[in-house]
């Protein structure tokens, strides 16, 4: 199989943009269609100080390289999970990628900041730990993010799991969350701005960037999350895109051509949480702050 581009071996077809790509077209490639995204969606400029959230995956590793080999300046933030055996592994995949390339990456541990890691809070906590766990670091990440005077805050989120999230979101016909997802989400007080450069990249083409790139990540997903509803979302996804190429990318760039007419979401009154002094919603203490409260009151063990 010959490269759309040159007489090289392709080493992957992307059937839903109708190319075949040796490595070199392929990193040429992910690159362009990250920077498109950035530049489309005016998420952030090249004198701006970014921080990219890596769980040590494919995605947010992927975007780190990236980003600093399209020039941008970006710092990375890990945040330590205390999931067992998995945090340790996905921690020493970021550091040991900072270090080899001379990047500041910041880490901050639950079991510092709430005084408890995920595997106890799951323990211990009523509901899913997948949800305690998305609000804890959604948390941590704009308070570093915000604390930083980082100009915006970067996460992984690639076309795969915006799809998944956009099928979920349209199964209920959830229009506050269907407002809310959107590749660049503003700033606001104390709010850092939230964007997702590798929207239109699919999850193959992330895995093949990191492997030529040499780019060592974790391949195991978090073990808390078998069974989660993205995942099976996922699976309806890439079978349908098996039968029609394009499945995906029609569905999140059409819905992104019709984001404008969806209702504004309703403006929630927030305040400063009266433990942290982050915004927060809530009446009182704010979840992170509710969460750090009850693990603290928990019997010792
Ligand atoms: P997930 O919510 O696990 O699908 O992850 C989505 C994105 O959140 C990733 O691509 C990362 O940018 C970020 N992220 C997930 N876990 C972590 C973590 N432990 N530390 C920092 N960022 C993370
Ligand atoms: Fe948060 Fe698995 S990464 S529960
Ligand atoms: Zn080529
Ligand atoms: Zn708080």
């Amino acid at each position: 199989m010959r490269c759309t581009f040159c007489a090289n071996e392709a080493v992957l077809r992307l059937r839903h943009a109708n190319l075949r790509l040796c490595p070199e077209h392929l990193v040429a490639r992910v690159e362009k269609e990250a920077e498109r995204a950035i530049r489309e969606f005016r998420m952030f400029t090249p004198e701006e100080k970014i921080l990219v959230a890596v769980s040590g995956g494919k995605d947010s590793l992927g975007l780190w390289a990236i980003l600093t080999h399209l020039g941008y300046k970006a710092d990375g933030l890990y945040i330590d999970l205390g999931i067992a055996d998995y945090s340790r592994r996905s921690r020493e995949f970021c550091e040991e990628f900072a270090r080899a390339r001379g990047l500041p990456l910041h880490v901050v541990a639950l079991a510092e900041e709430v005084g408890a890691g995920l595997d106890e809070i799951a323990a211990t906590l009523r509901g899913e730990p997948c949800a305690h766990c998305g609000a804890l670091k959604r948390y941590l990440m704009n308070r570093v993010a915000w604390e930083g005077g980082y100009a915006a805050l970067a996460t992984g989120h690639n076309l795969d799991d915006e799809a998944a999230t956009l099928l979920g979101n349209t199964l209920r016909w959830d229009l506050e969350y269907l407002a809310r997802q959107y590749p660049v989400l503003p700033a606001g007080p104390k709010l850092a701005r939230k964007v997702k450069p590798l929207v239109f990249l699919s999850e193959r083409e992330m895995v093949a960037y990191c492997l030529i790139r040499g780019i060592r990540y974790i391949y195991e997903e978090c073990p808390h999350s078998v069974g989660a509803r993205s995942l099976f979302l996922k699976d309806i996804l890439n079978r349908l895109e098996d039968a029609a190429p394009s499945t995906k990318i029609t569905f999140l760039k059409a819905f992104l051509r019709v984001h404008p007419q969806l209702p504004k979401p309703k403006e929630v009154e927030v305040r400063d949480c009266p433990s942290c002094g982050m915004p927060t919603a809530a009446q009182g203490p704010c979840r992170f702050c509710r969460i750090r409260e009850r693990m603290a009151q928990r019997a010792p063990a």
